[in-house]
């Protein structure tokens, strides 16, 4: 029997990039998948079809988490459909590229509204519906602790959910819920590939990772499975690096 058998897993951003390969990850080991996105309907059709032609079970809800009317209709549909909540990922995320001193309020403001107010939200209106063997997991951004160019909004939001998953980790333990991060080096995709230093990026990424490789979003998919299996239940509150060792060099 696969381990996520008959439970209910929850992936934000999940059809496309990282939260793609955690959605088809997680129904592979026998979840059932509610996949979140925003609009490319594209996306999540295709992800239905390659699902389906495999034999999983993903489906896909349209809605943009950080307006309050379409984040109601999400969540709405998510009570009708789902009478218990096992796995609940964040991995949706968005932000506007630019140095801190050329930040607004109002870029800021956007940024958190999806990257931090919305997972929050999210959290709070789902975990009435988990239980014991629950696991929350956010992906975060090595920009949550260090400097990346032009990357000072995304940063901010990844560094505030962090600070809020510890203590979601220690409020939740005792009710036998798990709460991790999983903080990837550079993975190739869309959201990547917009960087506005991406090449740079690129270079030193590939020139400092010792194991000689990109981290895909596989990686992370699986670093994300094994999270919500019973063996790693004593991981609480940590924030896991997946870089290939990137992270080791100053
Ligand atoms: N790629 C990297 O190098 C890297 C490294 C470290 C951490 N991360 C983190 O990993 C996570 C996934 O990144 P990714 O590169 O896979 O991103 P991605 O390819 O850009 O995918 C982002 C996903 O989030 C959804 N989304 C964006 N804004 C939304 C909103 N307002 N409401 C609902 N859904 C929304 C998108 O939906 P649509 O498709 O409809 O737009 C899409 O499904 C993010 O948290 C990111 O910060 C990425």
């Amino acid at each position: 029997m696969k381990h996520l058998e008959s439970r209910i897993a929850v992936v934000t951003g999940g059809t496309r990039g990282i939260g793609r390969a955690i959605s088809l990850a997680l129904a592979d080991s026998g979840a059932k998948v509610y996949a979140l996105y925003a609009r490319s309907r594209k996306n999540a059709e295709a992800l239905e079809e390659e699902a389906s032609s495999k034999g999983l079970e993903i489906m896909t809800i349209r809605g943009d988490l950080s307006h309050e009317k379409s984040y109601k209709q999400s969540l709405a549909l998510l009570h009708d459909s789902c009478d218990r909540v096992d796995v609940l990922v964040h991995s949706a995320a968005s932000g506007v590229h630019r140095k801190a001193m050329e930040l607004s309020e109002r870029h800021l403001k956007w940024t958190f509204d999806i990257n931090f107010f919305a997972v929050h939200k999210l959290t709070l209106d789902l975990i009435g519906k988990m239980g014991r063997g629950g696991r929350i997991i956010g992906i975060t951004s090595p920009g949550g602790t260090r400097v990346i160019p032009k990357y000072a909004a995304v940063a901010s939001t990844k560094g505030a959910m962090e600070a809020l998953f510890r203590h979601y980790a220690s409020e939740l333990a005792p009710d036998g819920i798990a709460v991790n991060l999983v903080c990837p080096g550079l993975v190739m995709t869309e959201a990547a590939k917009a960087l506005p230093e991406l090449h740079e990026m690129l270079d030193k990424t590939l020139e400092y990772t010792p194991s000689d490789k990109l981290t895909t979003p596989e990686d992370v998919a699986e670093l994300v499975r094994f999270l919500t299996t019973e063996a790693a239940a004593q991981i609480i509150g940590q924030n896991l690096v997946i870089d290939g060792g990137k992270g080791l060099f100053a």
